[in-house]
């Protein structure tokens, strides 16, 4: 048996700072919203989750995806093409005098080492080539790896250096 009564004030404002409350039936819009709502919630859950399969971690992964197609990264050439500034090529030419010289020559001519300015190569004469050359070396033919002794950079800039002196391609 309902004892509901429509607008009567439940009587405890004094255990709630002074504030009254009803206990009216919830409108039928509202109720009609709340379920609505949790239909709602259902619905999409399966489609967003399940049938669309739409998490936001593959939605990135598709934006990032799009975006290296859109704006291609460097390839290594590019990358070292950029870095060859003539600041770069200068610091690579010191960093050949002080390292360099005593197989390949002063003027890169080559003696222990083959000559670097004659455009025939061994290893390839791509910026990335010789970049690789050096950085990795030719350990059997006693052309050391410069990579672990210079570090990136300088082996970057001294094949920047011995790129730009005549025998590059
Ligand atoms: C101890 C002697 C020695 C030193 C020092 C040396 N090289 Fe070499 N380098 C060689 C030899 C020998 C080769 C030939 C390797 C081969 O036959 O595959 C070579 C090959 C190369 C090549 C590849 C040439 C080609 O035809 O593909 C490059 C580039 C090069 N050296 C750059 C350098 C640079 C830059 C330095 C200084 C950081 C350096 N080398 C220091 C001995 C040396």
């Amino acid at each position: 048996m309902s004892t509901y009564k429509e607008d009567v004030v439940l009587g405890h404002a004094d255990e709630a700072d002074g504030i009254d409350e009803y206990d009216n039936r919830l409108p039928r819009w509202w109720l009609g919203l709340f379920y609505g709502c949790v239909a709602w919630a259902g619905v999409y859950l399966v489609w967003f989750h399940v049938i669309e399969d739409t998490s936001q971690a593959k939605m990135y992964d598709e934006e990032v995806a799009a975006a290296e197609v859109q704006w291609p990264k460097p390839t290594a050439e590019q990358a070292l093409a950029k870095a060859a500034t003539p600041e770069a090529i200068a610091a690579g030419k010191v960093i050949y005098q002080s390292n360099c010289i005593g197989c390949h020559g002063p003027e890169l001519k080559g003696g222990i080492g083959p000559d670097l300015t004659d455009g025939t190569w061994i290893h390839g004469g791509g910026l990335a080539d010789i970049n690789k050359t050096v950085s990795e070396g030719v350990p059997a033919k006693g052309m050391l790896a410069w990579g672990p002794i210079l570090g990136p950079e300088k082996v970057a800039q001294v094949a920047a250096f011995v790129h730009s002196s005549g025998g590059g391609s």
